[in-house]
């Protein structure tokens, strides 16, 4: 499974926050923001990464990920020259994607608690799986809407009138064919490619797969400074009264074995001392205590 992670857009919202640095790169806590979907991606086994931003940002993100190696992954990284809808993602990303099944993430969705996705990731076998989500504001998304069996009978971006409180967040996985159905897509009124309409496409070949995300279970938006401000202040309440991090792309690719001890304790040796060092220490001597 390929990953791909979209972050570019204009980041008008976070103004003027996002003059020099664009929105998934401002501080969510004790990390940028892209490390938290970059992480949940690595969660569930994704190694082989393609990020998308704008001309003007992707030199920032190569700046960031340039250890990324040691984590045992690969980026790539692809200019989007407009913001010209999350769809165009699998365009841009084609010959990455080549034949494989993928994963799309948003770069500033951000994901806690329990194992939703590893459930869904492992199971998947074909067509799309997006999740939903109750929230209290679904007219600001997509938005799914269920029959009474659980099915998914209607999506819709964005709509005045929602028919569910169900959001659908900015986690999807597909398999080879998104990329031929987002080629034949017509851009939408306000002149995108919509990840809502390469969704319709699977629901009408009767493809789509809607996994309800529980109660418990976390997605925070940082999309606006109050929102940003929320998340960072969650994040920090979970890892204060846990003493774990969230969102730790090191740690996710050690525990996912995709490098060994040996090889987390030489990437920790490259980190410079501070709490995050002194974090991965102690993750690297809890491991090797076992
Ligand atoms: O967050 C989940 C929601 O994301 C979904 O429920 C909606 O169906 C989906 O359309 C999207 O809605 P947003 O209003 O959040 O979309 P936005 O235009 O803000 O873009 C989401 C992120 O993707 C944002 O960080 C910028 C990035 N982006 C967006 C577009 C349109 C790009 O990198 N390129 C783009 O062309």
């Amino acid at each position: 499974m390929k990953g791909i992670i979209l972050a570019g857009g204009a980041g008008s919202r976070l103004y003027p926050l996002t003059l020099v640095a664009s929105k998934q790169l401002q501080a969510v806590y004790d990390k940028p923001m892209v490390y938290y979907p970059l992480t949940t991606l690595i969660e569930n086994g994704v190694k082989e990464f393609c990020l998308i931003s704008t001309p003007y940002d992707l030199p920032r993100f190569k700046q960031l990920f340039q250890n990324s190696a040691a984590w045992g992954i690969t980026i790539e990284y692809r200019e989007q020259a407009k913001p010209a809808g999350i769809a165009q993602a699998f365009l841009i990303a084609d010959s990455f994607i080549g034949k494989d099944n993928v994963t799309l993430v948003l770069g500033d969705n951000i994901f806690y608690g329990g194992d939703a996705f590893g459930r869904t990731f492992e199971a998947f076998n074909g067509g799309a799986t997006i999740f939903g989500y109750q929230v209290n504001d679904p007219e600001r998304y997509g938005v799914v809407e269920f029959d009474a069996d659980g099915q998914a009978i209607s999506l819709e971006e964005k709509p005045r009138n929602p028919k569910s409180k169900f959001a659908v967040p900015g986690l999807y996985i597909y398999d080879n064919e998104v990329v031929a159905i987002t080629k034949a897509l017509k851009p939408s009124a306000r002149g995108a490619l919509e990840i809502t309409d390469v969704n319709i496409e699977y629901l009408k070949a009767g493809k789509l797969r809607v996994s309800k995300l529980s109660r418990g279970f976390a997605w925070l938006d940082a999309g606006t400074s109050t929102s940003l401000h929320e998340a960072s202040a969650y994040i920090q309440t979970i890892e204060k009264r846990q003493g774990i991090k969230i969102g730790c792309p090191e740690e996710a690719a050690f525990r996912r074995g995709f490098i060994s001890l040996q090889q987390f304790d030489s990437l920790i040796k490259q980190v410079p001392n501070c709490e995050y060092r002194e974090y991965l220490e102690r993750v690297a001597a809890e491991a090797l205590s076992k």
